[in-house]
């Protein structure tokens, strides 16, 4: 390769990062351009990151997807949709401090939540809404009265952070994998339904 070439390689090169640095990974196009709706999810191993995702595919892909630690600005969007995965009975710290910290822009555009928890395994009732949803993360919204949902997720110990592994390892937890796209996708439809 000659000097000019090299030049022109790497400023092209350049180029392409600066016009990727502004790509999201998880962005969507779909046919209908005009995004009114957020999912806002928080996640430790993914399974929350998934139902997000899959929620929106449920209302046909109009829906931009976050994770909370992108710290989405909520301004932009009429109607939100926000969950998150459960460690020791609550959503984590930074989506709790997201929701305080956008009370304001929560007012009256939250159209669903739920939450995706492990359960033991076992199947989810109205006990886990009544935990989860109206006692923990409607209030952390501020609201009551939405459409909510409680997902049984999953446990992928390449995933996870050393203590919890331990931790999860110890209670002899074997790996699992209940969360359902289908279940996901029918929560999605029913809120933009509902709206
Ligand atoms: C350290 C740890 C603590 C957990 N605590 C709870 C809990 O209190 N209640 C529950 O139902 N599930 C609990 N789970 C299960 C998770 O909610 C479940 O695996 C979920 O799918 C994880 O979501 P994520 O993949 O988005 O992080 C826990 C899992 C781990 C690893």
């Amino acid at each position: 390769m000659d000097k000019r070439q090299f030049f022109k390689t790497g400023f092209m090169g350049i180029g392409a990062l600066l016009v990727s640095s502004k790509l999201k990974a998880l962005e969507f196009y779909p046919t209908s351009p005009v995004k009114k709706w957020a999912v806002v999810y928080s996640t430790w191993c993914g399974s929350s990151r998934d139902a997000g995702v899959w929620i929106s595919e449920g209302m046909d892909g109009i829906a931009d997807v976050f994770d909370v630690r992108e710290n989405p600005d909520l301004s932009k969007y009429e109607n939100l949709v926000i969950g998150g995965s459960i460690r020791s009975g609550k959503v984590s710290n930074q989506m709790q401090e997201f929701l305080a910290q956008n009370n304001s822009a929560l007012k009256g555009r939250v159209r669903g939540l739920f939450a995706v928890c492990g359960n033991m395994m076992q199947p989810v009732g109205p006990e886990q809404t009544k935990t989860l949803i109206d006692n923990h993360l409607a209030k952390l919204c501020d609201t009551d009265n939405v459409l909510s949902k409680v997902f049984l997720g999953r446990i992928t110990y390449g995933l996870m952070d050393k203590d919890s592994r331990q931790m999860m390892e110890g209670f002899d937890m074997p790996e699992y994998d209940n969360l359902k796209r289908a279940d996901c996708m029918a929560f999605g439809k029913e809120i933009l339904s509902n709206a």
